[in-house]
C-alpha cells in the first residue's frame, strides 16, 4: 500500500513539509509506503475550463505536475494535501493545480481516503481545511481526520518544531490514515463491495 503526499507550499523544506513529514512517518511506522510532491515555484495554470479532460482524462496542459499528480494519485491507495495559509485560504497556486487534477480526475480517485492539512502563522486554517476537504467530498473520498482539526502552527520549519500539539495531531492523521487504509482491505478481503452510484440528474437549479 502507498500513500501519496502533495506539499501544496513553495518550500520544500517550510513549515507544511515538516508538518507533512510527521503525517508520513506515522504512516510509515505502520508499514505502508509514502511519497512527497512538490508543488514547486514554477507557474500553475489555472483551468479554462475546455473540458477537454473529460475526453482526455487528464488535463490539456503538459507544463506543471497536475498531470503527473493524476498518475500517481491514482497509483496511490491514500492520498494527503497539505497547503499553508495564505490570506485565510490555501496557496492559490495549489487551487488552480487542485481544480484542474479533480475536473479531470476526481471520479477516479473515489473512495480512496483523503486528508487535508494546513499550516499557518497564526489564523485562517479552518477555513483553509475547508476548501481543500471539498476535493475530497465531492469525489467520495473518505476524509480522515485526527483529534484535533488537521492544523500546525509556525511560520517556518524551525518554528512548527515547538508547535508540539500540531505535531502530534499530525501524527494522528498518519495512524488514521493507515487503520482507515487498512480496513479498507480488510473490507475487501471479506468481499465488502463499493457502493454503487444512482444514475445523476443534474438540475443545474433550473426548475
Ligand atoms: C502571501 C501570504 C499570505 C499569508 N497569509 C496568512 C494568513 O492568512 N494567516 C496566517 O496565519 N499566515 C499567513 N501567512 C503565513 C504562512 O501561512 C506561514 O508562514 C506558513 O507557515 C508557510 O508555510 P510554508 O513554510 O510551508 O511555505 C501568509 C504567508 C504568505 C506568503
Amino acid at each position: 500500500m502507498k500513500v501519496l503526499l502533495i506539499n501544496g507550499s513553495p518550500h520544500p523544506s517550510g513549515t507544511t513539509a515538516a508538518a507533512l513529514a510527521e503525517v508520513a512517518g506515522a504512516i510509515q511506522k505502520n508499514g505502508i509506503q509514502t511519497e512527497t510532491l512538490q508543488l514547486g515555484t514554477k507557474p500553475v495554470r489555472g483551468c479554462i475550463a475546455c473540458k477537454k479532460c473529460r475526453q482526455l482524462g487528464k488535463c490539456v496542459f503538459e507544463d506543471d505536475p497536475v498531470n503527473e499528480w493524476i498518475v500517481k494519485a491514482q497509483e496511490a491507495d491514500g492520498l494527503v494535501i497539505g497547503s499553508p495559509v495564505y490570506y485565510a485560504s490555501p496557496n492559490g497556486a495549489l487551487l488552480a493545480a487542485l481544480d484542474r487534477m479533480f475536473y479531470a480526475a476526481g471520479p477516479t480517485l473515489a473512495f480512496k481516503p483523503g486528508a487535508a492539512i494546513v499550516c499557518a502563522r497564526r489564523a485562517g486554517t479552518t477555513a483553509s481545511l475547508d476548501a481543500l476537504n471539498k476535493y475530497f467530498l465531492i469525489s467520495q473520498m473518505p476524509v480522515v481526520a485526527s483529534w484535533y482539526w488537521n492544523m500546525a502552527f509556525g511560520n517556518n520549519a524551525q518554528e512548527v518544531t515547538q508547535d508540539a500539539e500540531g505535531l502530534a495531531i499530525m501524527r494522528g492523521v498518519g495512524e488514521n490514515m493507515a487503520w482507515v487504509l487498512k480496513s479498507i482491505e480488510a473490507g475487501r478481503e471479506k468481499g465488502v463491495q463499493q457502493p454503487r452510484r444512482d444514475k445523476v440528474v443534474r438540475t443545474n437549479f433550473i426548475r
